[in-house]
């Protein structure tokens, strides 16, 4: 292994990665498909949309009607089809699906395609006798554990949207999702593992079903055993109204646009937008990204995605593009954690994991444990590593090249959103010469640009916008009952292409390096959270006058949530009084939205910087919190309120 030094030499060289001839040699992707893309992209997305099993081929590949596209047009087939029965019946059935690994050292299971299969079966079955129709949403709101694939598979085998809610959120942000798409069922747990010990999560259900009068039925997984709340005429147990049914169920194929799943994500204001997702595209961008951009061999590989079911990376890279592909995963419940810092190098060299799909966050973490924790396993079975989720430093792109993947694994950086359905932006392991930073060139077959404020394509070696310039098959098709919304999000900014809200710079060979979002949403752990909501969620405290929340530079999670808040009346000005509110803050903003927004840093001040027009000057409160000089304050209504924050800020970094 190289020592420390090496990687500073590895990054001041610039140095290029080109892929590993012999992996260039026999990958999926080959340097002709940019060619091909370039040739004619729709057909190209016809080839890929060919790897998947039609019951009727469709007779128009695109119907372009800005801004919303039909993919596929008059094609019908069934998603969990795809995923399942497809691989049993070309004899398939015993090859695993998920190596599943739960949070404590002694739980786990491997569930093949045949066993999943008929888990899903007897799943679709019991929805049916539970009255659940196509088309009708299910929530689901569930842990890392084998059931939630199963449960999201039974739904898309029925035809019934899901919207998979993160375990990690409060009861009010479940209540939120769950009216605003109007479910019918929730399926959850009784309660999960976290770090070994057992956390209710029934109970959040319960709380949020107070105010949700059209949910006719919570499904429950029995997982940890806890004592629940039970309402007979609503509550039943997953044990005993999916175990008994027959695991023989005749799928109805679907319109390739029949809605396949809502995911909610934060935007710019306080109201999280249900991003909508439909079946044909959206099945074939995945399947194809995967095969291609991982390289995928499903014979030999075994694939870990390390994210949580709960986000959109969970949805494309651990359950559709997977499972579409015939693939074997690792599924692991629990996060890295300081208590066990060599866990995740266990599992690779336990289940000869051969390609892993992780955030940059998460890359840091593992750096900061330093590489004497991978010493003594071996990870010589992984040959692609991938990132996700923010834009990877220089630093954790080349300790991850070199030291996870033994300096032989290509390192692709996958740029893309809960909107776009897929990966957009990114290195093809087997084609690209990498640059340690840089997510490189769109996808074959999507089209991007980066632009000037007036819409205008930049030069090589100029940042500005990030746009995608043609409709893809896995975009999303609108926001869940708000097509105002939709046209005011992505496509107002400019006349013609869709606005992602990231900043993008396209170097001297044209390559592309993302560098982050361009409005008022955060990126924390690769979590997307919007400054708005908690500000939202501060004001709604009775203590709280006004808050302005900004997202302050952090070496380990990207962005980190730091918020101004001016109180009512007064606070008991002696520290005491100060901390304990200070605590009750944090506490409410998760409660209210989970506990993945709790701010780090949350100043009482007297007052916040406004302009004349009372606006209130975030960048300059971002400046505060980065430590950094001023920016230009000449607007500012009153000069000294920055100053006394400042002072403020420095005083509270001493204690
Ligand atoms: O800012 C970009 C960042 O994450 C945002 C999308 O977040 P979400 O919808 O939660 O989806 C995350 C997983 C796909 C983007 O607007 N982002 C995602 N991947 C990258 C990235 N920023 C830089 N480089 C990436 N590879």
């Amino acid at each position: 292994m190289a020592p420390d030094n090496a990687l500073d030499a590895l990054l001041h060289e610039n140095r290029r990665f080109p892929p590993p001839a012999e992996l260039a040699a026999a990958a999926n992707a080959q340097p002709d498909i940019y060619d091909r893309a370039a040739k004619d992209r729709l057909q190209l997305w016809e080839e890929m949309a060919r790897r998947l099993d039609w019951d009727q081929p469709w007779d128009q590949v695109l119907d372009w009607q800005l801004p919303y596209a039909k993919w596929f047009v008059g094609g019908k087939l069934n998603a969990s089809v795809n995923c399942l029965d497809r691989h049993v019946a070309a004899g398939r059935g015993g090859k695993v699906a998920f190596h599943w690994v739960g949070d404590g050292e002694r739980d786990h299971r491997d569930l093949t395609y045949a066993e999943l299969h008929r888990e899903v079966c007897k799943a679709a079955n019991a929805l049916t006798e539970l009255g659940v129709k196509a088309g009708d949403r299910v929530a689901i709101y569930m842990p890392m554990i084998p059931e939630t694939v199963v449960a999201m598979l039974a739904c898309a085998r029925i035809g019934a949207p899901h919207t998979v809610v993160f375990c990690g959120f409060s009861a009010e942000a479940l209540r939120g999702r769950i009216l605003d798409c109007d479910c019918q069922v929730v399926i959850t747990v009784d309660g999960q593992y976290r770090r070994g010990a057992p956390t209710p999560v029934k109970a959040a259900v319960d709380e949020a079903l107070l105010e949700c009068p059209n949910v006719r039925h919570t499904l429950v997984v029995r997982r940890t055993g806890g004592d629940v709340d039970w309402d007979a005429g609503r509550d039943v147990w997953w044990h005993d109204v999916v175990d008994g049914q027959s695991d023989q169920h005749q799928a109805e194929a679907f319109d390739a646009e029949h809605p396949l799943y809502i995911m909610y994500t934060s935007g710019t204001t306080a109201r999280p937008k249900g991003i909508l997702h439909t079946t044909g595209g959206y099945l074939t961008h995945v399947s194809a990204t995967h095969h291609y951009v991982f390289d995928l061999k499903p014979d030999t590989d075994v694939y870990w995605c390390a994210a949580d079911i709960g986000w959109v990376t969970g949805h494309s890279y651990i359950v559709y593009g997977p499972l579409a592909n015939g693939a074997t995963s690792l599924m692991y419940e629990g996060t890295p954690h300081p208590g066990d810092k060599d866990r995740w190098w266990k599992l690779i060299d336990r289940y000869k994991v051969s390609i892993l799909y992780t955030a940059p966050t998460t890359i840091r973490t593992l750096m900061k444990w330093g590489a004497q924790e991978l010493e003594p396993y071996d990870l010589s079975t992984l040959r692609v590593l991938g990132s996700v989720g923010e834009p990877i430093n220089p630093e954790a792109w080349v300790w991850y090249h070199t030291y996870v993947g033994g300096g032989r694994c290509p390192v692709v950086d996958t740029w893309w959103q809960t909107e776009t359905g897929g990966i957009m932006i990114t290195p093809l392991p087997g084609v690209t010469t990498a640059k340690p930073g840089a997510a490189m060139r769109p996808f074959p077959g999507v089209s991007a640009d980066v632009v000037d404020n007036e819409g205008k394509s930049v030069p090589n070696g100029s940042g500005g916008l990030l746009v995608l310039t043609e409709p893809w098959p896995g975009m999303l098709r609108g926001i869940w009952g708000d097509d105002e919304r939709y046209r005011q999000t992505y496509w107002s900014r400019f006349p013609d292409a869709y606005f992602a809200g990231d900043g993008a710079k396209r170097d001297e060979d044209g390559d592309l390096w993302l560098l982050g979002r361009v409005d008022d949403v955060m990126n924390v752990s690769g979590h997307r959270i919007s400054t708005t909501e908690i500000e939202h969620a501060l004001v709604g405290h009775p203590s709280v006058a006004e808050a302005a929340v900004v997202g302050a530079s952090d070496p380990t999670t990207g962005q980190a949530i730091v918020a101004f808040v001016t109180v009512r009346g007064s606070v008991a000005e002696d520290e005491a009084g100060g901390e304990q509110l200070v605590e009750s803050l944090r506490n409410h903003v998760a409660s209210t939205i989970g506990p993945i927004a709790k701010p780090r840093q949350i100043m009482i001040t007297p007052d916040l910087p406004k302009t004349r027009s009372g606006k209130i000057m975030r960048r300059l409160l971002r400046d505060i919190a980065e430590n950094r000089e001023l920016g230009d304050v000449t607007t500012l209504l009153d000069p000294t309120v920055t100053e006394m924050i400042r002072d403020r800020m420095t005083l509270g970094a001493e204690d």
